[in-house]
């Protein structure tokens, strides 16, 4: 089989990648030649574990190639998926610009039947205006399918390879079959394959990301409540995680979501609600709270610390641990809040800070390594939960520091360890650590 991938970002890479490792034809394409000249050298542009061996194997065995000609890669491909950008418009809703303007020039290429699966995340009804543009303007028979992507950035090549579920959405028997051949090596152990029509694919997509973000909104409000009863939130959320009713992910609190994903198809959905008319309630506070729960951490350091002409030292930048990827990331948040509050910021992230210089240069100073970054620092904030964080040396943080407060944003440390570190330590959802002088 032969498939194109449009868009050679964190899904259609991976996605690429992974139909190539199965013995497809892949031809990646993306209009970043910066991209494509760094592919064809067999370098991966983004960090997501696991991607490289897999991308240099399938690229040096001829099955993965990476193009800027379109034409090329459609004329070659049985299938074509569109991974393109979906970010959020002005009004909350997804920006379709991406999408609707690559299904037109699609259009004016597509010489014999084609499957154009759209991968990337979509309002209800994508489907159906995309299938209009090529009935409309395509002189060969185009099938449209919706297929929505569950993987999580950190995870992307398992998830992608080893999938909970697929989400087939499609009226069309000749594209469900060869949807359900292309996929057929990913459930393999009895995974399903859900075949449903489209508008209840695009809206699956959404229900899940809106789902595990009303979690976090649920812990993070349940974290300020066991603040204010002297309760502790992760004995709240080992209690209530083993219950399978319940589940044990995504029960974290800490100070909010962010990524590329969550903020955008929240508000994406609640734009989709609104113009239907319907009030979606639950989901409105999960984006109040979300909102809310950064402002709390940042309230919570300027009412206890002085930053004002203070070093602050930052561990982490991603939005979250394992990527590289800074879009929507609390820190971008924090690092505003605590330079207008005056304080200089030093930052280290394993993975984040090429992009958090090309996005905000030397606003924030970028440190070597962790302990760097603690030089001379008063506060140390936590924002990502890297585990290269979760067992320092307390001593040697000490002796670099100057202050002694840490504002753990992601509970990084294990509470009863902390009352012996010698930090006043902040957290989420606990009580303050005040420490032995
Ligand atoms: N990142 C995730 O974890 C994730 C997970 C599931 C779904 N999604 C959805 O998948 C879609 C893509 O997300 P992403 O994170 O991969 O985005 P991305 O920004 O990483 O990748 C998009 C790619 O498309 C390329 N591109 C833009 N216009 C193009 C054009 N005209 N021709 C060719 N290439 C073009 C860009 O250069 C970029 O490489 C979005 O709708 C997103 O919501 C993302």
């Amino acid at each position: 089989m032969n498939i194109a991938v449009i868009g050679t970002g964190y899904v259609g890479l991976v996605s690429g990648v992974c139909f190539a490792e199965t013995g497809v034809n892949v031809i990646c394409v993306d209009n970043n030649k910066e991209k494509i000249e760094k592919l064809n050298l067999g370098e991966v542009p983004i960090y997501e574990p696991l991607l490289d061996t897999y991308l240099k194997r399938n690229f040096h065995e001829g099955r993965i190639q990476f193009t800027m000609d379109l034409k090329q890669a459609v004329d070659k491909s049985d299938i074509i998926f569109l991974a393109l950008p979906t970010p959020e418009s002005e009004d909350g809703s997804a920006d379709l610009s991406y999408v609707l303007k690559m299904a037109e020039t699609l259009s004016g290429i597509i010489a014999s039947y084609k499957v154009v699966v759209n991968k990337s995340t979509v309002p209800v009804g994508t489907a159906a205006m995309t299938q209009k543009i090529f009935d409309e303007n395509c002189k060969v028979k185009v099938d449209v399918v919706s297929n929505p992507e569950f993987l999580r950035e950190g995870f992307a090549v398992e998830d992608f390879l080893k999938p909970d579920r697929i989400v087939i959405g499609s009226s069309s028997e000749r594209a469900i079959e060869l949807m359900t051949r292309l996929y057929k090596p990913f459930v393999r152990q009895g995974n399903p394959i859900f075949v449903m029509d489209e508008k209840s694919a695009e809206l699956t997509k959404y229900a899940a990301n809106s789902f595990l973000a009303l979690k976090i909104s649920f812990m993070n409000e349940m974290a300020n409540l066991a603040e204010k009863v002297g309760a502790d939130i992760d004995s709240i959320r080992r209690g209530i995680g083993t219950d399978n009713r319940i589940g044990s992910a995504f029960l974290y609190a800490g100070l909010g979501y962010g990524g590329s994903c969550f903020p955008k198809d929240v508000k994406a959905l609640q734009h989709i609600s609104s113009i239907n008319q319907f009030d979606f309630k639950i989901l409105n506070a999960v984006i109040d709270v979300n909102a809310l729960q950064k402002e709390k951490f940042i309230r919570t350091i300027l009412t206890n610390k002085e930053v004002k002409g203070k070093r602050v030292a930052l561990w982490g930048l991603s939005f979250k641990p394992n990527t590289d990827d800074i879009r929507e990331a609390p820190a971008l948040y924090v690092i505003d809040k605590l330079i207008e509050a005056g304080a200089s910021v030093t930052a280290y992230d394993p993975e984040g800070m090429a992009n958090v210089k090309r996005k905000i240069g030397d606003k924030i100073q970028y440190a070597e390594n962790m302990y760097d970054a603690l030089d001379e620092a008063d506060v140390l904030v936590i924002v990502t939960e890297w585990p290269v964080f979760r067992t320092p040396d307390f001593d040697k943080m000490k002796s670099m520091m100057h202050g002694r407060t840490i504002f753990d944003g992601r509970n990084v440390f294990d509470h009863a360890d902390m009352k012996s570190s010698g930090f006043d330590y902040f957290s989420i959802g606990r009580q303050v650590i005040k420490a032995e002088r």
